[in-house]
């Protein structure tokens, strides 16, 4: 059976996500930064979180060489940030905050949560190379999340 793409798109977007931003730095020291929704926990002890990079995206030959890159959950005040990140925009990180975390790391400055990584696996994912990261330090303000669903910018009510 072929799944037809747009289908198949459209229902993992009623898969509801919330929003990350990816970071790493080159070897030759560019920064690179990657929206992602497909960040996903993978283990606790120890502790592995994953998420997919696509083959044809900018910073991909960055991801798959770098062994430290840093994740940062999206609070519901970052539609911006987000929508900058999915961007081919060359200088990103002259438009917000950032300082430097573990070798270099770029790291932004806002964020709900954010966890350091180093690299501990690649796997082929069809157009997409899965990414596991061991989490070494993370930090948790705990704002309220940026979520989307159905291909839009989603509201997470709790309670
Ligand atoms: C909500 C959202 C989620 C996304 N999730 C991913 C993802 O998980 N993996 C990915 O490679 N691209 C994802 N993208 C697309 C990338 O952010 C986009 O291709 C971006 O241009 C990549 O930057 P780069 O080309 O500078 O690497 C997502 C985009 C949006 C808006």
């Amino acid at each position: 059976m072929s799944l037809d793409a747009r289908e198949f798109r459209d229902a993992m977007g009623c898969f509801a996500t919330g929003v990350t931003v990816v970071t790493a730095k080159s070897a030759d020291g560019e920064k690179v930064g990657c929206t992602a929704n497909s960040f996903s926990s993978v283990s606790l002890d120890p502790p592995l979180v994953l998420w997919a990079i696509a083959k044809n995206a900018n910073s991909y030959d960055t991801f798959m060489a770098a062994k430290h890159f840093a994740i940062h959950v999206l609070h519901s005040g970052q539609e911006e940030v987000s929508r900058l990140f999915a961007t081919k925009e060359a200088d990103k990180f002259g438009q917000v905050p950032w300082t430097e975390g573990q070798e270099g790391t770029p790291l932004l400055e806002d964020y709900s949560v954010r966890f350091e990584c180093t690299t501990e696996h690649r796997y082929e994912g069809g157009d997409h190379i899965i990414i596991v990261g061991r989490v070494h330090t993370m930090d948790n303000p705990d704002a309220e999340p940026l979520g989307f669903y159905q291909g839009k910018y989603a509201k997470i009510v709790t309670g």
